[in-house]
């Protein structure tokens, strides 16, 4: 063996080091990473043959030369540990590159017109929420009705006069007359009444029927919400506020309500509720006739007779309700002079709600 092994295996590593530098940076995938790793690194890899020189120094050069090729290993595994870590990122991330999917759309056409709820279903809307603002809750009753739902638990006894004055669609089923497309929202409050025991504070709107033909202020199926309340004490003075309360809320501080006497067989005493005209503001036009006024929809106390039809005492519960129509509150806000626009789906007119 020659004197100055030692520094020819120090003269070694340093080749091995740089050939080691050189490959690494050649590696184009794991498998080739993992073959360097396992040329250089590995049992019988270039490192370890080194060892086999040691026998032939003495203990002191064996010492030192031991700690030489130990500290390359650490120092080589340490780097391609860094490699194998950063390759893994960047083929990682080539890899995501390659499968990305673009899921956003572009829209080139300056025409689009993304669709928006009818003015029915949004002005539906912004009433539930005022009135479950109020402590309401929303409630809904089926489209098609039997007479006493629609009429006798409301008080409308057969050839009542008030059955008259709603013209209804009948169906051809079980009885002649007994099954019909509710007229109105008020039976709701009869199934609320018998579904859970007062207090009730709830709203009802819906979709409802008459046999009208359609013109400027009629359409054959149009929109209404009910209210109702019933707990103790309840006075015709809540009824007044929770009226005048909603007509702010939806029409603002220049709109406000007044009652004015009326008859409905399910209330007692009962009013026709008024606000003031959107159109002129209280000063008089063609739209309220000079009075400043426009009706919107009825209201009064609960009469006994409803409440005895569906098994609450009259003595221990008191109670109000309401009711007007949906669409003719959103044609009134918005002074569309035709309802039957609610109707035609023409987008020229629905897209500027
Ligand atoms: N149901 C009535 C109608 O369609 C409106 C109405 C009036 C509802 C008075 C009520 C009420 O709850 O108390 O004309």
């Amino acid at each position: 063996m020659p004197e100055n092994l030692l520094e020819e295996i120090a003269g070694q590593i340093e080749t091995l080091k740089s050939r080691f530098h050189s490959q690494l940076k050649l590696v184009k995938d794991l498998g080739q990473l993992k073959e360097l790793e396992a040329s250089v690194l590995s049992k019988k890899g270039t490192i370890a043959q080194l060892n086999r020189h040691l026998g032939a120094l003495d203990p002191e050069e064996r010492r030192t030369a031991g700690a030489l090729i130990n500290q390359a290993r650490t120092e080589l595994q340490a780097e391609f540990e860094q490699s194998l870590s950063q390759l893994m990122k960047k083929w990682r991330e080539e890899e995501l590159a390659v499968e990305k999917i673009d899921l956003s759309e572009i829209i080139s056409d300056s025409n689009f017109f993304a669709g928006r709820m009818h003015l029915i279903t949004r002005t539906r809307q912004e009433l539930e929420d005022v009135f479950v603002g109020m402590g309401f809750t929303v409630e809904e009753g089926p489209e098609v009705e039997s007479d006493w739902y629609n009429f006798e638990a409301l008080n409308i006894p057969p050839y009542h006069p008030a059955r008259a004055g709603q013209d209804s669609f009948y169906l051809r089923y079980r009885e002649p007359e007994s099954m019909l497309l509710r007229t109105h929202t008020s039976p709701v409050q009869i199934r609320v009444m018998q579904s859970r025991q007062p207090p009730i504070y709830a709203v009802m709107p819906g979709r409802v029927f008459r046999r009208d033909t359609a013109d400027a202020r009629h359409t054959p199926a149009f929109h209404q919400i009910e209210g109702l309340v019933v707990d103790k004490g309840i006075t015709f003075g809540h009824l007044a506020g929770t009226i005048e309360t909603f007509t702010q809320a939806i029409f603002g501080p220049n709109i406000v309500s007044r009652l004015r006497p009326a008859f409905f067989p399910f209330t007692e005493p009962s009013a026709e509720f008024e606000i003031t005209c959107t159109i002129c503001e209280g000063g008089g036009c063609r739209t309220c006739s000079q009075t400043g006024w426009i009706e919107l929809g009825g209201c009064g106390m609960v009469d006994p007779n409803v409440f005895n039809a569906v098994g609450l005492d009259p003595e221990e519960w008191s109670g109000f309700a309401f009711g007007f129509g949906i669409d003719r509150l959103a044609q009134m806000r918005h002074s569309i002079s035709d309802m039957r626009v609610l109707l035609d789906n023409d987008v020229r007119f629905l897209r500027q709600f």
